[in-house]
């Protein structure tokens, strides 16, 4: 035989086996608990623009951050960019296809806020950009599939980090506003679910501490960058992306709610925090870690101030909201969006002396994160440093959420299992990809012990749909449930999407599909 034909063999055999083990991974999940989710509940898998869509100047888009960041030489490990990413702009009918073939009946994506708003508020609307993602919504509602829309996945028009710093600036909070009307209004009357930011903490962070997302600003020995202040600016940029959250809030209530029947919440990074004993100090220092990394945003939102530990260690460092703020913040929201993909373990170091580590300064809340206990590790690692498979944390962080804030309704909008792209590996390596299977069998059961226990769970996003650009790491972590040939652009379905495609068409979710005389409703 040659050595092709013993390639196709051994896949057929993969092929074979897959199919075993995925009934038998259904089997045990079935019998190791009641996974029965509503039947409204939302499948989907999630994306982002920048990752996703390339097309970076095509029919009038103008640059973004990320744009003008990526082409700097040293930004991302590979030297690459998201010029083309994996084409989605293009190719978004032959995706939307395979979203169908999964079963899913939800599809996260964000909007180039760039693409409609060349210049933010400073200039035209670009009507090419709305065009693109009324024929985007229209043809995921065709397939029974509801968008779930993300105003800004760390995207920004370049024009507004020039013209006063981006998220420095308070201006920022009326470009923000002026952005979130113009797309309420244009696809708000087939919009039901409504983002407003992504992960704010983990941009704040990336940009204002350790400077490696644009516009790369950081100082001391958080980072190496030629200007910023790690220890300040953060709390300015989260502050106006808190105020800019409510303004959009203040606008689809005031303005569009009522009529178009949506809700609108805000995307957190959320990492469950396990103390590293059962002292008091330790359990404090965990909840204190969830105060300086994600209540930092959902307290202000949801009660209306930052969370006490924060005010106590920062004193004047965090700014104040005033009287109106304060009016326009509380109940800000009205679910939760999750995404959550690993665990830490969490030592004081306010009553004990911690040795330089993350989480270990004043302006992280004095805590020391490590992803091992005694040498042992919470959970398998993975080839992103920072992904510890430990799905109990699923369980952990929707109770501890679910407790926090009252049981608002939470949406899990990003989940899944990064494998490496090491370009020794055969087309087959990659599509046999039992870690990922693994990994979401083990966060969905858990998930669904979480929603028996009474936690208001409506969704779940798989990260992600196919391959794409993974931030800072450019190619080098792919993500999918499909791979991607980043040459060819051909997309294949990987032993993951079989599996969650089984895993969905045993929950019988309901998908009704608009029917295609009624597009004419839609306007362009
Ligand atoms: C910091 O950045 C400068 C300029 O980009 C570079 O020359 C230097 O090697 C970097 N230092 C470290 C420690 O990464
Ligand atoms: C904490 O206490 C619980 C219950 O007493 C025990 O099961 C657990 O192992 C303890 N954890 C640590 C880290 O000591
Ligand atoms: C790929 O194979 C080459 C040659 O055997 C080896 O030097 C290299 O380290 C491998 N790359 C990876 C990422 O494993």
């Amino acid at each position: 035989m040659e050595i092709s034909s013993i390639h196709k063999a051994l896949f057929l055999l993969q092929i074979l086996l897959s199919s075993l083990l995925v009934s038998s991974r259904l089997k045990t999940l079935k019998e190791s608990s009641d996974t029965s989710l509503p039947s409204n509940f939302l499948f989907g898998t999630a994306s982002s623009s920048y990752q996703f869509e390339g097309a970076f100047t095509s029919d009038g888009k103008g640059l973004n951050n990320w744009d003008v960041f990526t082409h700097k030489p040293g930004s991302i490990i590979d030297g690459s960019n998201g010029d083309i990413a994996i084409d989605h702009y293009h190719r978004y009918p032959e995706d939307i296809d395979l979203m169908d073939s999964l079963g899913v009946n939800g599809y996260r994506f964000s909007i180039s806020w760039a693409r409609i708003l060349p210049k933010g508020r400073f200039g035209d609307v670009n009507s090419a950009g709305i065009k693109y993602y009324n024929k985007l919504i229209d043809t995921l509602l065709l397939e029974g599939i509801q968008p779930f829309v993300t105003l800004t996945h760390f995207d920004i028009p370049q024009e507004l980090e020039d013209r006063y710093g981006g998220w420095l600036s308070s201006q920022s909070q009326e470009d923000f506003g002026y952005f979130a009307d113009m797309c309420f209004k244009s696809f708000g009357d087939r919009v039901k679910y409504w983002v407003t930011f992504n992960e704010p903490n983990m941009l704040v962070i990336g940009s204002y501490r350790t400077g490696k997302y644009p516009p790369s600003r950081c100082s001391g020995s958080f980072g190496n960058c030629t200007s910023g202040d790690s220890e300040k600016e953060p709390f300015v940029a989260a502050h106006n992306i808190i105020l800019s959250h409510a303004a959009a809030v203040d606008i689809y209530r005031t303005k569009y709610q009522k009529e178009q029947g949506g809700s609108i919440g805000i995307v957190v990074q959320a990492v469950w925090f396990e103390p590293t004993s059962n002292s008091t100090a330790d359990f404090l220092a965990a909840e204190r870690a969830q105060s300086f990394f994600m209540n930092w945003f959902l307290d202000p939102i949801i009660f209306g101030d930052y969370p006490v530990e924060m005010k106590k260690i920062l004193g004047p460092t965090l700014p104040e909201f005033s009287s109106t703020d304060l009016k326009k913040l509380k109940n800000g929201l009205d679910f939760i969006g999750i995404n959550h993909y690993t665990s830490f373990y969490i030592k004081d170091c306010v009553f004990s002396v911690c040795e330089p580590g993350p989480g270990v300064t004043m302006t992280e809340g004095f805590t020391l994160r490590t992803p091992q206990k005694d040498g042992v590790p919470i959970g398998e690692s993975t080839v992103m440093d920072w992904i510890h498979v430990y799905p109990q944390g699923m369980e952990k962080m929707l109770t501890y959420l679910k407790e926090r804030y009252n049981n608002i309704a939470m949406f899990i909008t990003e989940n899944g299992y990064g494998s490496e792209n090491n370009p020794n590996s055969t087309i087959e390596e990659f599509l046999y990809d039992v870690k990922r299977v693994d990994y979401m069998a083990g966060y969905l059961d858990a998930l669904s012990t979480a929603v028996r226990k009474g936690a208001d769970v409506r969704g779940y996003f798989a990260w992600s749909l196919l391959d794409n650009f993974e931030w800072n790491f450019g190619y080098t972590i792919r993500f999918g449930l499909h791979h991607v040939d980043f040459g060819t652009m051909k997309r294949t379905p990987k032993l993951s999407a079989t599996w969650y495609k089984q895993f969905i068409a045993k929950h019988k979710i309901v998908k009704s599909k608009m029917q295609e005389s009624n597009e004419e409703h839609f306007q362009y």
